[in-house]
């Protein structure tokens, strides 16, 4: 039995840092296990110029433990009114790496989102010529539609079409939940990829609503049915370069989780690569999982891979419930279970 994994340094394709006193104390956890990651810009107000970017960025830096490697990839919130001069600039000078499209409304600080997505069809023609990645929160708001449907819909109204109209555009369809995502992305050619959460892969909607509400298990997209999660954890450890490591850390504090209308999100930062490789072991696949975390999303964004490398042992150990988070408490993905695998550095 294998009992360590060393693999090339990660990144986290997709995750929520914040700002202030949270994204201080957040960016240690992610900065502790990946090089990179890519951050998403639903701050409020969004992170929607080069100039908020930069601003955002040299926050974020300056939370980076002294010593420690890592480097923030900058995203541009697309709106209605975005500015496609500003968002190739910014692509540019480096400062963006992707725009990420969240149709208004649809989850956490998305209300200044793109409304109808046709509007932003410049702003796609121009990030298809530029080479600038497409990061979409794929699910439809229509109230008519089902919230566990909204995925689906999402590929048939919008996503289909975009890929069509831009065939050359590199989307990246984020935090994918259904079997419905992985087969669009599987038939799409190769400019189109997903990331896949830890939490997708460990639990369908069940672990939310049965036995009394379960808020630190929900986010959005929410987890769907068992044979979905089967579909994803098939897709994450196929090792087909399309699929690749995107927590959605989203970190809202305990007391936020546990009210009435609790926020949507789970803090998947710190013991996000323990989480993972657990399913790849459990698939009998840990020889993808390199592939994963380390490899196909940089061939995908077109960066190089990272130096150094890090190494998982298989060591049972207890989750913490909760971790200190900005004077307050914040409960971790695993919190207060057992992990077989352990992060080592
Ligand atoms: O669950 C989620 N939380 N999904 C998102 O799309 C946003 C995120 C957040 O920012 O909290
Ligand atoms: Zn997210």
């Amino acid at each position: 039995m294998t009992d360590t994994v060393t693999i090339r340094r990660p990144d986290d394709w997709h995750l929520h840092f914040r700002d202030g006193d949270v994204m201080r104390e957040v960016v240690p956890y992610t900065a502790r296990q990946f090089a990179r990651a890519i951050v998403m810009p639903n701050l409020s107000p969004p992170v929607t110029t080069v100039e908020l970017a930069k601003a955002y960025r040299e926050r974020i830096m300056a939370a980076v433990p002294q010593g420690v490697d890592f480097t923030p990839l900058m995203t541009c919130y697309l709106s209605d009114t975005t500015d496609p001069d500003d968002l190739a600039r910014g692509a540019s000078e480096g400062v963006f790496t992707a725009a990420k499209l969240y149709p208004a409304n649809a989850t956490t600080n998305s209300a200044h989102g793109v409304s109808d997505v046709e509007k932003i069809y410049p702003v796609l023609e121009r990030m298809e010529a530029e080479g600038i990645v497409l990061c979409v929160h794929g699910e439809v708001t229509s109230a008519d539609i089902d919230v566990f449907d909204r995925e689906a819909a999402f590929i048939e109204r919008y996503l289909r079409d975009i890929v069509v109209n831009f065939p050359k555009l590199k989307v990246v369809f984020e935090h994918i939940t259904t079997s419905d995502a992985v087969d669009f992305v599987m038939e799409s050619g190769p400019q189109v990829a997903a990331t896949i959460t830890p939490q997708h892969l460990h639990i369908n909607r069940n672990a939310i609503l049965v036995g009394g509400i379960q808020p630190h298990n929900y986010c959005l997209p929410v987890a769907k049915r068992e044979e979905h999660r089967l579909a994803l954890r098939k897709a994450a450890t196929s090792g087909s370069p399309k699929f690749f490591l995107g927590t959605d850390s989203a970190p809202h504090l305990r007391s936020a989780k546990e009210t009435s209308c609790g926020c949507a999100g789970i803090f998947g930062a710190p013991y996000a690569l323990e989480s993972y490789i657990t399913v790849f072991d459990e698939e009998d696949a840990l020889d993808t999982f390199e592939g994963f975390a380390s490899l196909h999303g940089p061939a995908f964004y077109g960066l190089p891979v990272n130096e150094g490398e890090v190494t998982l042992e298989r060591v049972e150990h207890a989750v913490p419930e909760t971790l200190p988070l900005a004077g307050e408490e914040i409960v971790p993905w695993h919190g207060g279970q057992e992990l077989g695998w352990r992060f080592v550095g």
